[in-house]
């Protein structure tokens, strides 16, 4: 057996002891003298009684053995040309600064902050400032907008919000303090205080009385800089918004220990990440894949990492992070797969690759959507470093399935993430819960209890988490996703079984969207459903049925959808299309049949259930539906 089997196998077999090995890699105030609780299944609990503080963890800890003087941050701005580095020293300074400032704000332990930023490194300073202080932090992407942003304010309740006076886009400078200030309106909960940072290419008027400027804030002096707060591990660290079915956003909760200890484990076994090594993962801390491996997990091992204001392609290039990874000495790089394809449309020789030494990249990790063999074999010969796709979820907080560079580097095969990261049990169920043979598709789901670092439950909705996830299938959790396992025990992830969209590697609610058009005074009912694009995976589509005596023109009505779509969920969004159909397919029972629509316009086999209530509604919507793809 290699070292994966060994792990894999102690990790299932007694989690109790495997993980509590790997606490070891973590700093306590407390040791935990319990690992896993189970006394409340299906909510369990990691690490009851040890306490700590991830901050800590991050900057304190890394100082003390020697790193004040190493980079921690490195800023790399391909919009403003910007490029600083924080070493631990510096970063725990500031960082110390803000944590006191709000603790003078009257934020205490367990209070929530909502974090509006662009990719700035005080997003960076404000997470782990709320980290030191045991706040919590809920970080809202930027490219939502004012009720996607309402509805994040509304659920967290937040004591103070941060955010920015703009985003830099690669085309324009958006306006972030506007989009709040309309949030606020829409929200029913007002924070006490908004903090502002003014950035130069776009200044806010601090107008309200609640409003703040961020540099007053972190002027030395001004407070007492915070000292770490002494939290238990099952103390929330982070609430991060993300997609489900319906348009209500899930609040993912986060633990510190759990997370801590898991983040650990995954940057020696997956990532092979440590001290002295520099990581640069283009996403955006809006994401889980910022949260776990921009900011916490490289500054727990020691690491550098590298946060990046810019696109794959045309700020200035499609040769943006060749530039970063041989700049900064990038070890590992880590994106979306639409990233690479966006990059190849403009490069798809990689002629630009060439002109960078990358001598020191050693892995390209992919993850946020399915990786499609033709861009891993692209990626893989123009890089000439293993590109190695990993699957996971905002829900877990750490990668399910990749393959473990670290530990034991595995053969890679097209098409799969590889193997199921130690910790995490995985099965394909059949519909009737049996777990079905090697090759045959299934929901992919997780025997419980799950390994640290997963969510420990849905924010204030503790049912949501159990109704949402654990009750399909007794004992499991359910992903959502489908897929297969073959012979050799890797794992082939499919696409999802609901009707979460993934637009760009940016995880949508189709749900969010039809409340947006079903808001129209003149839409009766309406369908929002991803169908298949080479660039981003999928893109939304929108099909809506007026009211009866409508009498606009069906484009005007479809043009005010989509500039709606944009005003109120956001650019990010994509929602481009929409058309207007004369009925939606339902089933007797009334439920709009959104997969098969999915299917025909995919241009798959398509099963039509036999409740539907009227099958001519299908026929004449296939026209349209085929359409959508060439759309
Ligand atoms: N703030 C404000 N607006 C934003 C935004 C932000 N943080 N992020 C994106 N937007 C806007 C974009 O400007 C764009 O607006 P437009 O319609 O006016 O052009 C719109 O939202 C759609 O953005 P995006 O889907 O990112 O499209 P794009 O054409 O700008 O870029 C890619 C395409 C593929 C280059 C880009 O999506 C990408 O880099 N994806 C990787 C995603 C990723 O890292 N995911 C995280 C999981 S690892
Ligand atoms: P998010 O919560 O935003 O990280 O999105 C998670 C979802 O993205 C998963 O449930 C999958 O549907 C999809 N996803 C993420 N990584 C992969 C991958 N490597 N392969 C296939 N799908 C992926």
């Amino acid at each position: 057996m290699g070292a994966y089997d060994d792990d894999y196998r102690a990790s299932v077999s007694d989690p109790n002891a495997f993980w509590g090995r790997q606490a070891a890699a973590i700093d306590w105030f407390r040791t935990p003298s319990t690992v896993l609780d189970d006394s409340a299944a299906p909510h369990y609990r990691w690490f009851p009684d040890g306490r700590l503080n991830t901050c800590y963890n991050a900057l304190d800890r890394q100082v003390i053995r020697g790193l004040a003087d190493e980079p921690a941050l490195i800023f790399h701005s391909a919009i403003t040309g910007a490029r600083q580095t924080y070493t631990y020293a510096k970063l725990l300074e500031l960082v110390a600064q803000l944590g006191g400032a709000l603790r003078d704000l009257g934020v205490a332990r367990g209070d929530r902050v909502v974090i509006y930023l662009p990719m700035v490194p005080e997003a960076v300073i404000a997470m782990l400032a709320c980290a030191r202080i045991g706040a919590i932090h809920s970080v809202v992407f930027g490219g939502f907008a004012a009720t996607e942003l309402a509805a994040r304010i509304d659920d967290a309740q937040p004591k103070v919000v941060i955010s920015a006076s703009c985003g830099l886009e690669a085309d324009r400078v958006v306006a972030y303090k506007p989009l709040l200030e309309a949030a606020l309106a829409k929200a029913s909960h007002q924070p006490s205080h908004c903090v502002i940072l003014q950035r130069e290419q776009l200044r806010a008027e601090l107008v309200q009385p609640r409003d703040l400027d961020f540099d007053l804030l972190m002027r030395p002096g001004s407070c007492e800089p915070a000292v770490c707060e002494e939290l238990a591990a099952t103390d929330p660290l982070y609430i991060l918004y993300t997609s489900g079915t319906t348009g209500k956003p899930k609040g993912i909760v986060r633990d510190n220990g759990g997370h801590a200890v898991a983040l650990a484990y995954s940057m020696s076994t997956i990532y092979d990440i440590g001290v002295g090594d520099v990581m640069f993962t283009a996403s955006d801390v809006g994401w889980v894949v910022g949260h776990s491996y921009i900011v916490y997990a490289p500054l727990l091992v020691g690491a550098t990492t590298v946060l990046y204001e810019g696109k794959p392609v045309g700020t200035p290039d499609a040769a943006s992070f060749w530039r970063v990874a041989s700049m900064h000495r990038v070890k590992a790089l880590f994106t979306a797969p639409t990233a690479i394809r966006a990059i190849r449309k403009v490069d798809p020789d990689g002629a630009l690759i060439d002109n960078y030494d990358l001598s020191s990249l050693q892995t390209l990790f992919l993850a946020g959507e399915r990786l499609d063999p033709d861009t891993f074999g692209w990626a893989g010969k123009k890089l000439g470093v293993p590109v190695v796709d990993h699957w996971w979820q905002t829900e877990t907080g750490w990668p399910i399935a990749a393959n473990p560079r670290g530990l034991e580097p595995l053969p890679l095969k097209a098409g799969s993430p590889s193997v199921p990261v130690p910790g995490f049990d995985v099965a394909v169920l059949g519909r009737d819960g049996v777990p079905v043979p090697a090759g045959q598709e299934g929901a992919i789901c997780l025997r419980l209890p799950l390994p640290p670092g997963t969510l420990t439950t849905v924010w204030g909705d503790d049912n949501r988490f159990v109704a949402g996830y654990l009750s399909t299938f007794e004992g499991y959790y359910l992903t959502g996703d489908g897929g297969y396992l073959d012979e050799d025990g890797y794992l082939y992830v499919m696409g999802r079984t609901d009707d979460v969209i993934n637009v760009a590697g940016h995880r949508l609610s189709t749900g969010a969207m039809e409340a947006v058009l079903a808001s129209h005074p003149a839409v009766a009912e309406c369908a929002v459903i991803g169908v298949a694009d080479e660039l981003k995976g999928q893109l939304p589509r929108g099909l809506v049925v007026t009211k009866a005596g409508f009498t606009g023109e069906d484009s005007t009505l479809a043009a005010e959808l989509v500039a709606m779509v944009r005003q109120e969920v956001g650019a990010v969004a994509c929602l481009r299309q929409v058309d207007v159909v004369a009925a939606l397919p339902k089933t007797r029972s009334g439920k709009i049949l959104r997969k098969t629509m999915r299917d025909i316009a995919d241009g798959r086999p398509t099963v039509v259930p036999s409740t539907i209530e009227d099958p001519a509604v299908v026929d004449a919507l296939t026209p349209v539906l085929r359409g959508l793809l060439r759309g």
